[in-house]
């Protein structure tokens, strides 16, 4: 096996794309990306895109082709394939992408997500996105993700000591970290009680708490480290790909509300890095909904359950905290293109990394990535150093 390396890194801002196809989505993404490495469209040798519904969303199938039509490599002929594991399905496209090059099969490869979510109504999203739950056993008995999460902070909530306002304080984090990235959907600021007087959702989620429908695309190139230094002086190595899966449905799972997947992923990205949690500068987890947020930080390792609703409220997690989760704004308040969040979550280690996030500057050597689909049927875990 090889060592891999990201050399390039693009994102488009997220939000709602009135006037931007699904396909220009991606091409703004690749060509930053593309541009950022100081690479060109005939040295790609494949592309992994990750994407969820694009068939739901914009009527859209056979992504792999069209996304390389677009990127101008039709005629290149290179191999081009679609990665659907729900929201895991940009997580996982990096990780097809890393395993290409470090088997040896492919030099220069793009591994990108987009999703565009906004063509349809919010009622037909969530349906959409309900499908990546059980269909039989939770969408047709009414289950939606907000449905789902809810039962999970519930449980949680009866079992472990945290608190409405520390899940809130989640929330508060993230829009503040959002407030300092150019390209998340929400850059304003918000309070406790801007999250307790939001609408409820799904008690006891309320609007504050839950990701928001996005738009977006992000795009990285990655190598061998060995042909790194040809492209950049500041690669950022891949240490660990580690991805885990679990029952689609929450009922059949072991414990609600621990994400087993996130447990044995984490476990196996550590292993593979030889690293341990004092090793790790920051995080990006998948904050789709507040108590995501806390489970991640607690599935993963970095404290015991029942603790992480008091560090974030600690502020152990803020940017100036000794843990800094989201510095992008995660999901929460950068938004969350479903295809493209977790190529993003990588796009973000390496800019925090390379020392390039204005204004949210962390100091991070380490950083880890966790982008989980569904409930926690699979999860995707990286770490990246500098
Ligand atoms: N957080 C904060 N504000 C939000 C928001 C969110 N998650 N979602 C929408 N808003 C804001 C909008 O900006 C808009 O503000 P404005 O009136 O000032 O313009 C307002 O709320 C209404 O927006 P709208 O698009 O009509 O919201 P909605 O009620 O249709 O949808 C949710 C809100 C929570 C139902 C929707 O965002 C949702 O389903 N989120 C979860 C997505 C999900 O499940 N992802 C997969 C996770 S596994």
């Amino acid at each position: 096996m090889r060592d891999v390396a990201v050399i390039g890194i693009g994102c488009t801002e997220f939000g709602e794309h009135w006037s931007t196809s699904f396909r220009d989505l991606f091409v703004k993404a690749g060509t930053l990306a593309l541009e950022d490495a100081g690479v060109s469209g005939e040295m790609i040798d494949a592309l992994y895109v990750g994407n969820m519904s694009a068939g739901r969303f914009v009527e859209q199938e056979h992504i792999g082709a069209l996304i390389a039509d677009y990127a101008g490599l039709a005629t290149k002929n290179i191999p081009s394939t679609r990665v659907e594991a729900a929201c895991a399905s940009g997580g996982l496209a990096f990780r097809q992408a890393a395993i290409a090059v470090a088997s040896g099969m492919e030099d220069v490869v793009v591994a990108a997500g987009v999703e565009k979510m906004t063509d349809v109504g919010t009622g037909a999203s969530v349906d959409m996105l309900a499908s990546a739950a059980d269909r039989e056993w939770e969408g047709f008995a009414g289950a939606t993700f907000p449905g789902l999460y809810a039962m999970i902070a519930t449980d949680y909530m009866h079992r472990y000591p945290l608190t409405r306002e520390q899940l809130a304080e989640v929330a508060v984090k993230n829009h503040e970290n959002g407030a300092r990235n150019p390209i998340a959907q929400f850059r304003n600021r918000i309070t406790v009680d801007t999250v307790l007087s939001s609408s409820l959702v799904a008690d006891p989620l309320r609007l504050f708490d839950c990701s928001p429908i996005t738009d977006g695309a992000a795009a990285v190139v990655v190598v061998p480290l060995e042909r790194a230094h040809e492209f950049t002086d500041s690669p950022v190595r891949v240490l660990a790909s580690a991805q885990a899966s679990d029952t689609i449905a929450l009922h059949d799972r072991r414990d609600i509300s621990t994400l087993d997947a996130t447990v044995t992923a984490g476990k196996r990205a550590f292993a593979q890095a030889g690293l341990t949690h004092k090793d790790i500068d920051m995080l990006e987890v998948h904050d789709c909904f507040t108590i995501a947020e806390i489970c991640a930080i607690e599935d993963l390792g970095f404290c015991k359950k029942g603790d992480a609703g008091r560090l974030t409220e600690e502020g152990v997690t803020a940017l100036n905290g000794d843990l800094p989760v989201n510095t992008s704004g995660g999901l929460k308040a950068c938004g969350h293109p479903v295809g493209a969040t977790g190529i993003k979550q990588i796009c973000e280690i390496v800019t925090q990394l390379r020392g390039e996030a204005t204004g949210r500057q962390v100091d991070a050597e380490i950083g880890m990535a966790h982008n989980v689909g569904g409930t926690g049927a699979t999860v995707v875990v990286h770490i990246l150093g500098a």
